[in-house]
């Protein structure tokens, strides 16, 4: 879809369809008003009569507006006036797309962009509005032979703002919402293939287009030099599998100065985890497809870095690998050395993400990172702590642990902090090796990052479990794209910082005054 960003009143817009908001009693957005008055109080007569009640989330469309110039008007909910904040906003423009879908309109003029959020300027309207018109069009039917008839996508859509000089920072806007959009594109395609496509060689390919298409370098290992490297924790996991594994290393060189320490990003790009020997039940198996979700959001959200041109250095890499049973597997019992020398007693072969990590974020250490972030669908532990809402945030530093949260809480992309006490160290004693894989029932996320932790002592280090945030269950099944939001925002406050700006949390409005009636044009 094409999307357009124009200042102009919505009675002048000869198009399919204008989209204008409508709050609860009763109270009309100026969009919405400057229709009402043309139209001799069209739109407030359809509100008396109380088919609009400005709900946030619902929409009615009307067709043929006195003295308008459109096809159809649609009225968007967006709840009380005094409540309308970032969330609202989000929610109101994804209710407008989906109900856009359901009408044949392929044009439309939003108005919602040029509402008011507290504390957010004209570039954070625009920019969110496209990312959430992306995340509500995204579809995967590839593999359908018809296409789904039940939604149309529009062909172009343009969001409107306030005045002609907010034309440019629309336009900023825009670009970063495409960007944004297009890395959650990548991140949910990805998710969403089935592992007999998506092998770890189809992510190393992926990784390098991705590398390709925006002048970053790719460096893709196979088994040979994997083991070169000593990387035998990683290794055993792959080798139950016919499929071979691959670490995926992309760089972005963005900095003024080439030898700014990078911000490495780390995802476990397990492309099928059936737990190994220590098998998993049947049920549910399918979605183990997903539990390459963290490598997923890696490439997505260093595709949109780079798409950005962010002016950081950043190093993202991707140990990928099947999980399988075979004769060859792995087996419980078994001990392996990592990459860092430290001995794993392999307890259960279904806790196979930290032996891949593991030696991936040993591997880290020869970039002498800034900071390094790993993503990784590592624990069902996790989603009983944490449920589908918040992604589970550990840390060995926690200024690095309120700059994730913050970036997250900026693009409703939420984590939570967890601990990583010293005390839940001891779960992971192993009378035959340095440490166990696996730390028992209590506490299971926890533990599992207290596992990575002891291979990220070199460096200040984050570490995002996304088991019940990276894809969707239901009726609704598919990827996520979390957490590429919050990790595009949190790069983003980087290059934020390095180059002296401050940090623009809240981004606000430059300039104070509210909207005049008479600058519209
Ligand atoms: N990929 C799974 C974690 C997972 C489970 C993610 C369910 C999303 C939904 C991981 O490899 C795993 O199997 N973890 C085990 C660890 C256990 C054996 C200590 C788990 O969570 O059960
Ligand atoms: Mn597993
Ligand atoms: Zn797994």
């Amino acid at each position: 879809m094409e999307f357009n960003i124009k200042s102009g009143s919505p009675e002048k817009q000869r198009v399919a369809c204008v989209m204008v908001g409508v709050y609860e009693s009763r109270k009309l957005t100026f969009a919405a008003d400057l229709l009402d008055r043309i139209s001799n109080g069209f739109i407030s007569d359809v509100i008396r009569h109380g088919d609009m009640e400005g709900k946030l989330g619902s929409t009615l469309v009307l067709h043929s507006v006195p003295h308008t110039l459109c096809d159809r008007v649609m009225l968007v909910g967006l709840g009380k006036e005094r409540e309308f904040r970032a969330k609202e906003y989000r929610e109101a423009v994804r209710a407008s797309v989906k109900a856009l879908t359901q009408t044949s309109a392929s044009e439309a003029v939003s108005y919602l962009s040029e509402l008011t959020v507290k504390k957010h300027d004209v570039e954070w309207m625009i920019e969110q509005a496209t990312v959430v018109t992306l995340d509500a069009l995204y579809r995967f039917d590839r593999f359908k032979s018809k296409q789904d008839e039940s939604a149309r996508e529009p062909r172009k859509l343009t969001l409107a703002v306030p005045r002609r000089s907010d034309l440019a920072d629309g336009e900023k806007g825009l670009q970063r919402g495409l960007a944004i959009g297009n890395g959650m594109k990548l991140a949910k395609d990805l998710g969403n293939l089935p592992g007999n496509v998506c092998t770890p060689s189809y992510l190393a390919d992926e990784g390098r287009k991705v590398a390709d298409a925006f002048g970053g370098e790719a460096e893709i290992l196979g088994p040979k030099e994997i083991a070169e490297l000593g990387m035998h924790s990683f290794l055993s996991v792959a080798k139950g599998s016919s499929e071979e594994a691959r670490l995926i290393v992309l760089k972005h060189q963005g900095a003024k100065d080439k030898s700014d320490k990078p911000i490495v990003l780390v995802g476990k790009g397990i492309t099928f985890d059936s737990g190994g020997i220590s098998l998993k039940p049947g049920e549910g198996m399918d979605e183990m497809k997903y539990d390459m979700c963290g490598a997923a959001t890696v490439l997505g959200a260093f595709r949109a870095a780079v798409e950005m041109n962010l002016p950081l250095n950043i190093v993202a890499i991707v140990p990928t690998c099947e999980n399988m049973p075979a004769g060859n597997a792995v087996k419980p019992g078994d001990i392996v050395t990592s990459m860092s020398g430290q001995t794993i007693e392999v307890l259960n072969t279904d806790a196979e993400g930290r032996l891949i990590l593991c030696d991936a974020l040993t591997y880290a250490e020869r970039f002498n990172p800034a900071t390094v972030v790993d993503v990784a669908t590592l624990t069902g532990a996790c989603v009983i702590a944490l449920g589908h809402i918040a992604t589970g945030l550990y840390s060995n530093q926690d200024s690095l642990a309120r700059e994730l949260l913050a970036a997250g809480e900026e693009v409703a992309d939420r984590a939570w902090h967890m601990p990583l006490w010293d005390e839940y160290q001891e779960q992971l004693k192993s009378p035959f090796a340095d440490m166990a894989n696996i730390g028992g029932r209590p506490g299971g996320s926890i533990t599992a990052a207290c596992f990575l932790s002891r291979f990220a002592k070199a460096y200040d280090w984050a570490h995002l479990d996304i088991a019940g945030t990276a894809w969707k269950g239901g009726k609704e099944k598919g990827a996520t794209a979390r957490p590429v939001p919050l990790l595009v925002q949190f790069l983003q406050d980087r290059a934020d910082i390095a180059l002296g700006n401050v940090v623009r949390r809240g981004r606000p409005r430059r300039e104070a005054p509210e909207v005049a009636d008479d600058e519209q044009d």
